[in-house]
């Protein structure tokens, strides 16, 4: 089968490549992949930020296809159903133990970069109807994730929900808090991507370029009280001014590193307001069917920035290590 590779930890190490077209064993699908959506954490591996790749790879963790071939034993799916594989196919539900989190598609397994997949039928969920293989490639990750913000705070009507920056995670939550019901307080470099986050619902707009504390007009908004999830996806440059600005009991769902790993932090407003500091690893297979039928029942339609073919693997890659040239997500059409 055709494939795209990595070949080594750079982000113009791609190549076309013709490797051998796996065969669905026992409990397995062969999934035609037909797209694929692209993550922050596929930039960290092909820049050489994230642990465990062995080079070359077929990339990119997540995507969306239709079964081809059953393996013996599958009876959930039939050929031509359409899903979306998980990016770690092992971790069912229930707390990961290392077992269940050493594979990961498009770093220890190969990736959606290629023409076909073999994978668990258990690691599969179906697409909701009104979406697209591209619209649906997003699902994974970024829905998984924004559905697993929601869920642990107890996100619903009257809720206050900060977001930060307008990238693949920001955006999903965005729509799935606006369904439950939630205020939504986004921050943008750019005025324009604020409009369009305002399109999709935003109540309240910042500029964090324009107003960098922007944690005290979070604050003001919110009566001094603060929000009830503040999504932290930037890291060192954000995580102390999203403390402060999460109100007292709320969750500090931290997640992110776009502006680096590492953050000072100062324990006592963490302590005093007895915050709720949760990290998160994306979520299970359970997670992401959650996260899927929730989509599907709210009728949310995924915002896919912009599509690159399989051969533009650098340009996109590189699209997305630039930082704040996208809004929402990154995605690969297939067609080989
Ligand atoms: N732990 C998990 O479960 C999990 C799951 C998914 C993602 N993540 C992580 O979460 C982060 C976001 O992922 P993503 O897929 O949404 O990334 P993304 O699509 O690349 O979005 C990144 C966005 O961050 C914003 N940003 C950059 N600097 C900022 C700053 N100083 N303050 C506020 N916003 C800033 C930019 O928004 P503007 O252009 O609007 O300024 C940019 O578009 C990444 O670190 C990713 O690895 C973690």
């Amino acid at each position: 089968m055709k494939a795209i590779e990595l070949s080594q930890p750079r982000l113009d190490a791609f190549r076309a490549a013709s490797v051998a077209t796996p065969e669905p064993q026992r409990g397995e699908v062969l999934i035609r992949q037909r797209a694929a959506s692209l993550n922050f954490v596929d930039v960290a591996v092909a820049s050489g930020n994230y642990p465990g790749p062995v080079f070359p790879l077929i990339p990119v963790a997540d995507g969306a296809g239709e079964i081809v071939a059953l393996g013996e034993g599958v009876t959930r799916f039939g050929v031509g159903d359409r899903v979306v594989a998980h990016a770690k196919p092992r971790w069912i539900g229930g707390r990961p133990r290392p077992y269940e989190m050493t594979q990961m598609r498009g770093i220890s397994l190969p990736g959606s970069l290629a023409e076909y997949v073999a994978l668990p039928a258990n690691a599969i969920v179906p697409i909701p109807p009104h979406l697209s293989f591209e619209a649906a490639s997003t699902l994974p990750i970024a829905g998984t994730t924004a559905w697993n913000a929601l869920r642990a705070a107890d996100v619903g009507p009257g809720s206050v929900v900060v977001l930060l920056g307008t990238g693949g995670v920001s955006i999903y939550t965005l729509q799935l808090a606006k369904a439950a019901g939630a205020t939504v307080i986004i921050t943008s470099s750019s005025d324009e991507k604020l409009e369009r986050a305002k399109a999709l619902g935003a109540d309240h707009l910042i500029n964090y370029r324009a107003t960098p504390d922007w944690d005290g007009k979070v604050l003001d908004l919110t009566d001094g009280l603060g929000a009830d999830l503040v999504v932290e996806t930037g890291g060192t440059a954000t995580f102390a001014r999203a403390v402060n600005a999460t109100a007292p009991g709320g969750t500090l769902f931290t997640i992110g590193f776009v502006t680096g790993a590492e953050a000072m932090v100062n324990l006592l407003p963490i302590i005093i307001k007895a915050l709720k500091v949760l990290g998160n690893n994306t979520g299970s297979v359970s997670d992401l069917r959650d996260a899927a039928r929730a989509i599907g029942a709210a009728g949310i339609e995924p915002v896919v920035d912009k599509v690159f073919s399989q051969n533009e693997a650098t340009e996109a890659y590189t699209h997305m290590a630039a930082g704040g040239l996208h809004f929402g997500k990154l995605v690969f059409g297939l067609d080989w």
